[in-house]
């Protein structure tokens, strides 16, 4: 079923994912397809994600997922907001 199709059948809000930036996730938007659009994975390198989005900085690609699934910060919370140093871990 696509987003189009769901929407057809369900009132309440419906939010989309997987793959998205700033530019793809407007365009859904303004399409009517969905409400909202979550994002996962550049929220982890990029924990000013908004701010970034809101001033047109650039993106930290996440080119490295070794931490993902893994105990402890390192590669979730030790990602640096824009013009910022890299956090310890
Ligand atoms: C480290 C990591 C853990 C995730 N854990 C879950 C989870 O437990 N359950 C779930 O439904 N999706 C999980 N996801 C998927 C995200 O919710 C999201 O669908 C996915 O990251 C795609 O969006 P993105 O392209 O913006 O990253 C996880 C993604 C990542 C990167």
């Amino acid at each position: 079923m696509t987003l189009k199709e769901f929407r057809a059948v369900f009132p309440g809000a419906i939010i989309g994912n997987v793959g998205y930036t700033q530019d793809t996730a407007e365009e859904r938007i303004a399409s009517g397809d969905v409400d909202l659009i979550a994002f996962g994975r550049p929220f982890i390198t990029n924990p000013d994600l908004v701010e970034r989005f809101r001033h047109g900085w650039p993106l930290e690609k996440f080119d490295d997922n070794h931490h993902w699934y893994t105990f402890g910060p390192t590669g979730y919370t030790t990602y640096p907001e824009h013009g910022k140093d890299v956090p310890e871990a």
